[in-house]
């Protein structure tokens, strides 16, 4: 096995901040301490960059079956492009199809990602059509450490469940001591809105916007809320994006509940002027959708407050050609966008380097809280002895730019084209190895591992 000395960073954890150094022996962190005395196989000098743990991204969509068409990503051009950004372990979602088994649906993901992912990955398992079947399955699939069973409350006809289905599985996966994760807004309250717009000719990505006020997220992420409450389940709500939804969660916490909620980076840094009517908007169609500045400041605060616990990017990339897809008719645009490359530059320079969150919480929202919610703490997401080395060396000062033309995701255009950052990555390892240096992917296809999950220890 090869050693590997990080010298003189700023190592940073959740709870934790000070220069030292860090050694990898294989694929783990074996010692951590101010100038060690020890010699090593390779040694990396991280004087003036901060050391971090791996990203971790708990919401992609790769090589995804979606409105018709796939997600432009493989596990394999995915997870190499998360590595480009910091991000070392990331969870897709296994969607069953309706009618059919989770089994059926798991082996379908696995000979997707078995032997091609760059990155070390996981699964969610999305529940699309539970039953007395269903229910007898997920007994299994915890086993196999795929701890988390998601759950659709819009996308009528494909991946949406109604409540007694809801009540099922969190009835079911309580009993495993699982998580039940959630798309939450109100599925029949938008295609309602869909239909009404489509029936009054009105196209264009605007109205994927107006389809989707906010109290369509908000009154879902409390329906969900409640059921979980009732159940007692672990509950976690993704992709959340407004300050209805946030207060929802608010209230919860009235009555001693805690649910894990999760924001993508779009919702802190992009908003719902993008949506217009000309077809360009459609780089942002997604669900939900952008919202409005006031929702901004609402998600940074629940940062800050601690009641978003997660930043992730429900990464659900579509070529141009298929956005074109919708070009007549907005609600046929695939839903989605490319950020699993920029997530974590992207929080720091607006999040760190203008000062709205410190960096440990920077630490927090994109490693160590996905770590613990989602059972792979502390073997990931913090920098410990025993830990995988899967770490992070940034330069906070180097400023840069996004460009499709140089990223590594593949998409054919960026959703933040020209914006410029302050902290770049540098330099990233998984397991012990030089995953990426001054841009250059230095692991292969297959190098990433399925990693199996325990239950949350928030
Ligand atoms: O627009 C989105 N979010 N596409 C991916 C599917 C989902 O709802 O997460
Ligand atoms: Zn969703
Ligand atoms: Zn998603």
């Amino acid at each position: 096995m090869s050693s590997l000395l990080i010298k003189n960073g700023r190592v940073v954890t959740a709870d934790s901040d000070a220069v030292c150094d860090v050694l990898i022996d294989g694929e783990t962190i074996v010692s951590i301490g101010r100038n060690l005395p020890v010699q090593a196989d390779q040694v990396l000098d991280a004087t003036g960059k901060l050391v971090l743990p791996g990203g971790i991204d708990p919401h992609v969509h790769l090589d995804m079956p979606f409105m018709g068409t796939f997600s432009s990503d493989t596990h394999e051009t995915g997870t190499r492009a998360a590595l480009h950004g910091g991000t070392t372990t990331v969870i897709d979602f296994v969607l069953q199809k309706q009618g059919h088994s989770l089994r059926e649906a798991l082996t379908e993901w696995q000979g997707r990602a078995t032997g091609t992912a760059v990155g070390d990955y996981s699964f969610h398992m999305a529940v699309t059509d539970f039953n007395e079947h269903t229910r007898a399955e997920i007994a299994d699939i915890v086993a196999e450490g795929i701890t988390s069973f998601k759950a659709f409350m819009a996308y009528k006809g494909a991946l949406m469940i109604d409540d007694a289905q809801m009540v099922g599985l969190m009835q079911e996966v309580k009993k495993h001591g699982a998580l039940v994760t959630v798309h939450a807004t109100n599925g029949d309250m938008i295609d309602t809105l869909v239909a009404q717009h489509r029936t009054q000719g009105k196209l264009s990505p605007l109205y994927h916007y107006l389809s989707q006020p906010e109290v369509t997220e908000a009154e879902a992420s409390g329906r969900f809320t409640d059921i979980a409450n009732y159940t007692g389940v672990n509950a976690y709500i993704v992709h959340l994006t407004c300050e209805g939804a946030l207060n929802q969660v608010r209230e919860a916490t009235r009555r001693n509940q805690r649910v894990f909620v999760e924001t993508c980076i779009q919702y802190l840094v992009l908003d719902a002027s993008l949506y217009q009517e000309e077809f360009e908007g459609a780089k942002w169609v997604m669900s939900p959708p952008l919202r409005e500045k006031k929702d901004q400041e609402t998600l940074w605060a629940g940062i800050n407050q601690g009641l978003v616990q997660v930043v992730g990017t429900d990464h659900c990339p579509f070529m141009w050609e298929q956005k074109q897809l919708g070009r007549h008719d907005f609600s046929k645009i695939p839903n989605g966008h490319p950020a699993i490359e920029h997530r974590m530059e992207l929080l720091f320079s607006e999040g760190v380097s203008k000062g709205r969150i410190s960096l440990q919480k920077f630490v927090e929202v994109t490693a160590t809280n996905a770590a613990k919610i989602f059972g792979m703490f502390p073997r990931k997401g913090t920098i410990s002895i025993g830990a995988d080395a899967d770490l992070v060396i940034l330069d906070p000062k180097r400023k840069h730019s996004i460009s499709a033309e140089t990223h590594h995701m593949n998409v054919d255009y960026s959703a933040y084209e020209g914006w410029e950052l302050t902290g770049k990555i540098e330099t990233v390892l998984l397991r012990g190895q030089v995953a990426v240096h001054d841009g250059q992917a230095l692991v292969g296809k297959g190098y990433g591992q399925f990693i199996k999950r325990g239950v949350t220890v928030f």
